[in-house]
């Protein structure tokens, strides 16, 4: 099944409901929640008050990319603001299998993600615990960022390698998604799209999302 996830990083944050609701009208799937913390990445957004505002008045999962140091002290709050998936960063993790367990053990979907530089082989030993992994397409802090194609033979070797290995995990694909790429990425192996200008930056969201959608199915 592919998932499109709208990153509200690029929604007019005064009006975030409405912004919110009109994507899930427009089909989206997931909503795409990014929390930085200025030590990781050059960025500071929005940590589990606005998660669980957002949880009021969103009826889809919540998919939050925590790109922070330490994330094991937050994953509670995150947990109990209303998280349905909840992916950390490898590059941000020592205790990265205590990290992942701990996030299963209260019944949230688990994800990791890599950044561009990161090889697949982080994740050997970890891979058959894991619901998703988030292949980083820019080098995260920021929205509105060039896709890097070097990324798509890194997606289809993931794909190859979790098909070779019968394992369970999805492929998220995180920046500079767009109508005209999301097709490659999704031939590619990927299974869920991250889009945040590419959605939020468009003026008729449904439009994109559906256009999005007819790009995957091809
Ligand atoms: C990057 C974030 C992404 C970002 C995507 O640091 O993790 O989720 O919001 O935004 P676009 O789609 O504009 O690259
Ligand atoms: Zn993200």
């Amino acid at each position: 099944m592919k998932r499109i996830a709208p990153s509200i990083l690029s929604a007019d944050l005064a009006r975030l409901a409405d912004e919110v609701r009109e994507v899930i009208e427009a089909g989206a799937d997931w909503i795409h929640v990014d929390v930085m913390d200025g030590h990781f990445v050059p960025n500071i957004t929005i940590g589990p008050v606005v998660v669980n505002a957002l949880k009021k008045v969103v009826s889809i999962p919540l998919d939050v990319h925590l790109m922070i140091e330490n994330a094991d002290f937050y994953l509670d709050a995150f947990i109990r603001a209303g998280a349905d998936i909840l992916t950390v960063q490898v590059e941000a993790s020592t205790h990265l299998h205590r990290t992942v367990h701990a996030i299963k053990e209260k019944g949230v979907r688990a994800g990791v993600a890599l950044n561009p530089a990161t090889p697949l082989e982080s994740l050997d030993y970890i891979l058959p615990d894991l619901d998703l992994v988030m292949i980083m397409t820019v080098n995260p802090g920021f929205g509105g960022q060039e896709f890097i194609p070097a990324m798509l033979p890194k997606i289809e070797r993931l794909k190859e390698i979790i098909t070779k290995r019968k394992l369970n995990a999805e492929i998220e694909v995180d920046g500079g998604i767009k109508v005209d790429n999301i097709g490659e990425v999704a031939r590619r192996g990927g299974d869920i799209f991250v889009g945040g200008s590419g959605i939020f930056g468009t003026p008729d969201r449904k439009e994109t999302i559906t256009r999005m959608r007819r790009e995957i199915g091809k």
